[in-house]
């Protein structure tokens, strides 16, 4: 079975055409991003009404050539499946729509995909896991941490209550001079610099509930840098470092309680896996950290390569495959674009919760 998934929920634009074969495993065929960063970088975020525009021109040449890499054409397509949501509205449109136009011109069904079941199920093609697995999902619009039991069953265990990662990465940038997007930046100052000179909080340390939150964090690094009149590249350095450290350590301590929580809720697992996804997870630092916590735990951790954290259609290609094998119903004609679509949609409502807005 080969999907052509479409992805514009924020700024990228991207097309891919994946197989699953009957075995489950899965190969990607061609996997195209064209990423917007140019054109947001100069407003220091996304914007939304450029991002729109943005997908509009590029979205068929795009999908033109994720179909000619993949040496195929729209004959052997067996579905389409397009990012309905949560993103920005006016990319989620331009996707779905075009999504909806090439099924109904080549009258193969179309699949509207959450871009979170997308990150969420990204293991199972590169890992072929079947045992339910916990995902920490860490991107410029959500921290969360969930169970995924299977296709179409994930259950929240944690969200942030303020700032996603990503988001508190990009501000503390901001605030010390760093060009968008910070996270890139914050990690190569943080390089040489010293972890230990300014004393961050821990947020969230010690508490019973699974949750995260980044925005005193932040703050914090706010403050420390009031202190000083003009920021030496060695004070920027340093506060990078200690910041990233105090994530770390932060991560390290909530996502122990966490695999304990998934060791007690599914002891059959022998060696169960902490999957973790989204543009944070490109991030050194965290990957070594929560490799050494998943030792320690006796789990182990699988991190997909950053082409297939970042936003990309493969994702979605491979959600859409998912439900079509399962025989689950396509989508009508009529399906509209989420902004907010959470993925555990009986979870209770929070900010990083499959929210409304830029970046998932
Ligand atoms: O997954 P992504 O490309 O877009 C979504 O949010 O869906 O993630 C972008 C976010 C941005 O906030 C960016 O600063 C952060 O991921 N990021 C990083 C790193 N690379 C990207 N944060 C920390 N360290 C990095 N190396
Ligand atoms: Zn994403």
């Amino acid at each position: 079975m080969v999907v052509l998934g479409i992805e514009t929920s924020c700024d990228e634009t991207a097309a891919s055409l994946v197989r699953r074969n009957p075995d489950g495993s899965g190969d990607i065929l061609s996997n195209v991003v064209l990423s917007q960063l140019d054109e947001h970088a100069p407003f220091g975020g996304v914007v939304p009404e450029i991002a729109a525009r943005a997908h509009v021109e590029a979205l068929d040449g795009i999908i033109s050539q994720a179909l000619a890499r993949a040496e195929t054409t729209f004959d052997d397509v067996d579905a389409i499946a397009a990012t309905s949501g949560p993103g920005l509205i006016g990319g989620l449109i331009v996707g779905l729509m075009t999504g909806k136009a090439i099924a109904a011109a080549t009258g193969k069904p179309l699949y509207a995909v959450n871009h979170l079941e997308g990150h969420a199920l990204t293991a199972r093609l590169t890992d072929g896991i079947r045992d339910p697995y916990l995902l920490l999902l860490v991107s410029g619009g959500h921290t969360q941490l969930l169970v995924v039991a299977g296709v179409g069953d994930y259950r929240r265990l944690a969200t942030t209550i303020d700032d996603a990662l990503g988001e508190a990465f990009d501000k503390t940038a901001k605030l010390l001079g760093l060009p968008y997007p910070g996270g890139p930046e914050v990690e190569r100052r943080a390089a040489s610099g010293n972890p230990l000179r300014f004393d961050l909080p821990r947020p969230m340390r010690g508490e019973e509930r699974l949750d995260f939150s980044f925005s005193g964090l932040k703050t914090a690094v706010r403050q420390q840098a009031a202190k000083h009149a003009r920021l030496s590249e060695e004070d920027v350095a340093d506060l990078c470092a200690s910041f990233q450290k105090a994530v770390t350590d932060t991560l390290e301590e909530r996502l122990s309680r966490g695999i304990e929580r998934f060791r007690a809720d599914f002891p059959e697992i022998d060696t169960p896996a902490l999957v973790v996804a989204g543009g944070v997870a490109a991030n050194r630092a965290i990957r070594t950290a929560l490799a050494s916590l998943t030792d320690r735990h006796g789990f182990r951790l699988i991190a997909a390569p950053i082409e297939l954290c970042t936003d990309n259609a493969a994702m979605i290609a491979w959600a859409g495959a998912e439900r079509m094998a399962l025989g689950l119903p396509a989508d009508t004609a009529d399906v509209a674009p989420r902004s907010r679509w959470p993925l555990d949609e009986s979870a209770e409502v929070r900010i990083g919760s499959g929210r409304r807005g830029a970046k998932a």
